[in-house]
């Protein structure tokens, strides 16, 4: 299936595109957000793109053509690394479109579906780290159980982590469909529609690609790279991304404070990075039914003000830094 963006207008509002401005798509799947931002970029505007998944990095090669486009396949922690060659001076907005494209949910030897059998593999760059199944070769039954709890918010982790390390200690894991199985036939029957494996595979790739690692890396990352005026898009699909994000913004758009005892005159406060734009933005009715994927997504905006920033993700240690 190809993958449409989701909430772009949105995006595209959100970024406040100015045509000769610098931007980066972190997360640059089939390039819909990239395509459209190119659309509304003039000559002097540069997009740069990046991705993780060599499948990606190969569906971008139609848009190298264009010389206002660069892509590098890059997990987008490495943003500062990133960044060096294509804006020291920084960017004028940075995407994140969180989590998988449709393609990578719809070939089976990629491994991240329930509903195709195929190799359980999960990783967004299948040349690199370990795969689920690799993972699940060694992992214990706490540890699982762990994962599948916080990552997928299973209520049935232990049961089914049990399953999983009996089942493996019979003979290996390797495919979708075995995995699926074996979760259906590890808990109570649950809401039609929804299949029980849902949240254990959600879990599983989560661990397997670090995601919430990654995000963690790259959100103090982000208030170096924009500019003044700079815009940060982030769609996430779950709650425990978009809470990361949502702490994140709220964070940094509070006056750093001021430590007990220093006299600092209104008018000299000094200014949180950050500003926070609107609300989450859900996508609508009609959106939705076009594009399902849509439904859980998440949006969040923020602005980076003129504070200067030097590199420490907590205002209030800079102003305590002697
Ligand atoms: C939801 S899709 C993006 C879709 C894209 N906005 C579009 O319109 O086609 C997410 C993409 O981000 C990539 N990705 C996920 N985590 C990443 C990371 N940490 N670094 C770089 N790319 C990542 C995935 O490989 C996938 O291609």
């Amino acid at each position: 299936m190809e993958h449409l963006p989701v909430l772009l207008e949105e995006v595209l509002e959100g970024l406040a595109l100015r045509p000769d401005g610098y931007y980066v798509d972190g997360t640059f799947g089939r390039g819909g957000h990239s395509r459209a931002i190119l659309a509304r970029l003039g000559p002097a505007g540069r997009l740069l793109a990046l991705d993780w998944d060599p499948q990606a990095i190969a569906a971008a090669a139609s848009l190298c053509a264009d010389a206002r486009f660069q892509v590098r396949q890059l997990p987008f922690a490495r943003l500062r690394e990133a960044l060096a060659d294509f804006a020291p001076d920084g960017v004028d907005g940075i995407l994140l479109d969180l989590g998988i494209s449709s393609p990578q949910i719809d070939q089976p030897e990629r491994g991240f579906s329930f509903r195709h059998d195929g190799p359980l593999d999960m990783r967004m760059d299948p040349t690199a780290g370990q795969s689920a199944a690799e993972y699940l070769a060694h992992v214990s039954v706490e540890a699982l159980a762990t994962v599948l709890r916080d990552l997928g918010e299973e209520r049935h982790a232990l049961r089914i982590a049990r399953a999983i390390v009996a089942a493996r200690d019979q003979g290996a894991l390797t495919s979708t469909r075995q995995l699926a199985v074996l979760v259906a036939e590890a808990v109570p029957k649950g809401k039609p529609g929804i299949d029980p494996a849902t949240r254990t595979f959600q879990a599983l790739r989560i661990q397997v690609n670090g995601e919430l690692d990654q995000l963690d890396a790259v959100l103090p990352q982000v208030l170096g790279a924009l500019r003044p005026a700079g815009r940060l898009a982030i769609i996430s699909f779950h709650s425990l991304e978009d809470r990361k994000v949502k702490q994140f913004i709220a964070r940094h758009s509070r006056p750093p404070e001021i430590p007990a005892g220093l006299a600092v005159r209104e008018d000299e406060r000094p200014l949180p990075p950050l500003r926070a734009i609107g609300r989450a933005m859900m996508a609508g009715a009609t959106e939705v039914a076009r594009n399902p994927r849509a439904r859980s997504a998440v949006l969040r905006l923020a602005e980076r003000t003129a504070a200067a920033w030097a590199g420490t993700a907590d205002p209030a240690a800079r102003m305590r830094a002697p």
